[in-house]
């Protein structure tokens, strides 16, 4: 991430940017040709409720794609000393994201972030905490870029899959094309097909299952949506989440990490972070974007408070009073967003 944001602080200027992300997109798709769709096309299981995913023309799943994504997404190749993959820091049983405040990279360098879950991230219109990534192909430069990360420059990358035997086949099944590699396609498909929607909530909301929740979970939903709270207003949708980038009031200062304004160059932006879905937070902690708090519990507190004062801060945080009870019917309610069988989802396993 360090390594696109660094770039783009350098640059600074949203015309650079969007020439940047052109060069780029052509050094990883090559030149773009009519792709014919190999056969056996990948079929997304879509949860009642949810949309269908924008799948751009130029990467419509088929397994071959979604497969060669996922050996890649497991494949420490794509580091530079065979140590680091993606799943290092994005572990299925944990929703794809990783359990500590900052992840490590190669020789156990530590991010400057905390590593969000990949849950839905076909719905994602934006990536990174500041949405600094306009695709998932684009997003996937970064960290195999990046010298907190997997350190690995993109024509090595090109170079080790190339010479494997196997990655060879594999990308010629997938993508049809001799002597292309675009591994952050084929890492884009794998991700795609991360959906998750059958959680305890899904089934009593979305699927009818009156008794899928508990008393206590319906009690927090509906604190969860009401005028008091407010919750819904950011984490909104059936991906719990607006898409946008609003300050929750985390801090009165937010030092080298103001957010969204990194790429806007706003300062009306500064504290502003994406609004993350809610889907499987029982598993996704600490939360926040510098994984600052540990527990969900801490999380409510801080909203109950209103948070620290910040000009940017949404007029929608501004705390609430709450007894014991009805903090536990909210917790229990995030807790019902867990997807278990998104977790344990053998399709998803390397
Ligand atoms: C060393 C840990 C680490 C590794 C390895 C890593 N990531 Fe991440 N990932 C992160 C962190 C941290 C962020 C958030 C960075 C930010 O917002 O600036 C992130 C963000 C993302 C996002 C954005 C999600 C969103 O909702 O905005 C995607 C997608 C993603 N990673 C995919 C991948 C893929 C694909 C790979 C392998 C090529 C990978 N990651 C490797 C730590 C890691
Ligand atoms: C003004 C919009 C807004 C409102 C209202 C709001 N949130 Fe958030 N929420 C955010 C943003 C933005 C973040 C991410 C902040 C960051 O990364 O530093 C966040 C983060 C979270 C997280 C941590 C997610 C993670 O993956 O780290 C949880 C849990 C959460 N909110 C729950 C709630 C609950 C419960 C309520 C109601 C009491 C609520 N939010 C109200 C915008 C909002």
């Amino acid at each position: 991430m360090r390594a696109l944001n660094a770039f783009i602080d350098r640059i600074n200027s949203k015309a650079s940017v969007f020439f940047f992300l052109l060069a780029l997109s052509f050094l990883l798709y090559g030149c773009k040709k009519d792709v014919a769709v190999p056969e056996k096309p990948y079929t997304l299981d879509i949860p009642e409720g949810f949309p269908a995913p924008n799948i751009p023309d130029d990467n419509q799943l088929t397994e071959a794609r979604v497969r060669l994504g996922k050996k890649l997404f497991y494949d420490p190749i794509l580091s530079s000393d065979y140590t680091i993959s993606c799943v290092s820091c994005h572990p299925q049983e944990f929703a794809f994201s990783d359990i500590t405040a900052l992840s490590e990279g190669v020789n156990g360098k530590l991010g400057l972030r905390n590593t969000p879950t990949l849950t839905n991230v076909a719905y994602g219109t934006s990536f990174f905490h500041d949405g600094g990534a306009p695709t998932l192909s684009l997003q996937a430069v970064a960290p195999i870029t990046d010298s907190l990360e997997m350190n690995l420059p993109l024509d090595q990358a090109i170079e080790r899959v190339k010479n494997d035997p196997e990655y060879n086949q594999l990308f010629r099944e997938a993508y049809d094309e001799e002597g292309v590699f675009p591994i952050t396609r084929a890492l884009e498909a794998f991700q795609f097909t991360l959906i998750s929607g059958n959680s305890p909530f899904d089934k009593f909301y979305f699927q009818g299952g009156e008794d899928a929740l508990t008393d206590s979970e319906k009690r927090g939903w509906i604190l969860f949506k009401s005028n008091g709270l407010k919750c819904r207003e950011c984490h909104s949708g059936f991906n719990f989440s607006s898409g946008g980038f609003e300050s929750n009031g985390l801090y009165e200062a937010y030092g080298n990490d103001p957010g969204r304004s990194r790429i806007t160059s706003n300062p009306s932006d500064e504290g502003k972070f994406k609004v993350p879905t809610l889907r499987n937070i029982e598993l996704t902690g600490p939360y926040m974007h510098d994984g600052s708090m540990a527990t969900l519990e801490q999380v409510i507190e801080h909203y109950a408070s209103g948070g620290s004062s910040h000009p940017n801060k949404s007029e929608l945080i501004t705390g609430f009073e709450m007894s014991e009870q009805e903090k536990q019917d909210l917790l229990n309610f995030l807790k019902s967003l867990t997807d278990w069988e998104f977790v344990n989802n053998p399709d998803f396993r390397e």
